[in-house]
C-alpha cells in the first residue's frame, strides 16, 4: 500500500503527534510522517518529532496572535510541499488557518478537537461540557475550513462524563480517546485512497 505523505502542525505537548509516530512505526498507520512544523520555538512537539527521527523545524508565525501572518503561512505552504506532503494533520496547532493553507490543501487538513462537535467549538471544550452539566462528550475529527472547529466530521468518539470529574481528569480521559481516534480516522483515510 502506497504510505500517505504527512504534515503535522502543533504548538504544543504533542500527545496526539506521538500517538501518530508511534502508530506509524508499529505498522498499524500506512503512512509516513514527512515533516513536523511548530509555530513555538520550544513546543514538546519538536523534541518528540526528534524522537521518532522525523524532519522538523520551527517557522515564525509572525505578529498576530490566534492566526498566521499570510507570509508565514506561505513559508507553511511551502515547507510542507517541498516533502511532499498530502495531508495536513493538526495536532493542538493553536492558530486558524487562512485561504493561503485552504487553497493549497483543500480538503486535506484535518483536526481533532475535545468534544462531540457541533458541541463546544473552541477552547477547553472539555470546561464547557462539564458546566453544561452533559454526561458524554468526546473528541472528534473533521476536515478544516474557515471557521474555528468547524468543516466535516470524519469520526468521533464518547467519553462518559463521571460524577466526580474535575477539568484536569475529563480532559485527560479525552485525550486517551483521542490518542486512539487520531490514528484511526488518518488510517480510514489511507485505506481509502489506497482502493
Ligand atoms: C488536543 O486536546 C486536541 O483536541 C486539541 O488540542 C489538544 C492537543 O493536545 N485540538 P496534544 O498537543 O496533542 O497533546
Amino acid at each position: 500500500m502506497n504510505r500517505l505523505g504527512l504534515g503535522i502542525l502543533g504548538s504544543g505537548k504533542g500527545s496526539n503527534c506521538r500517538a501518530i509516530l508511534e502508530r506509524i512505526r508499529s505498522g498499524a498507520l500506512p503512512a509516513e510522517a514527512r515533516v513536523v512544523i511548530s509555530d513555538v520555538f520550544d513546543a514538546p512537539i519538536l523534541d518528540i518529532a526528534r524522537e521518532f527521527s522525523v524532519p522538523n523545524a520551527y517557522l515564525q508565525p509572525g505578529h498576530f496572535r490566534t492566526r498566521l501572518e499570510p507570509q508565514a503561512e506561505m513559508e507553511f505552504v511551502r515547507m510542507l510541499r517541498a516533502v511532499g506532503v498530502e495531508l495536513v494533520i493538526l495536532a493542538g496547532f493553536m492558530r486558524v488557518l487562512k485561504s493561503p493553507m485552504l487553497d493549497a490543501f483543500p480538503k486535506r487538513i484535518l483536526n481533532i478537537h475535545p468534544s462531540l462537535l457541533p458541541k463546544f467549538p473552541g477552547l477547553e471544550a472539555w470546561k464547557q461540557a462539564l458546566a453544561a452539566g452533559d454526561k458524554v462528550t468526546g473528541c472528534t475529527v473533521h476536515y478544516v475550513d474557515e471557521k474555528i472547529d468547524h468543516g466535516d466530521i470524519i469520526g468521533q468518539r464518547e467519553v462518559p462524563i463521571l460524577p466526580d470529574d474535575t477539568p484536569e481528569s475529563l480532559h485527560a480521559r479525552i485525550q486517551v480517546a483521542e490518542h486512539e481516534l487520531y490514528p484511526e480516522v488518518i488510517a480510514r483515510l489511507c485505506r481509502q485512497r489506497a482502493s
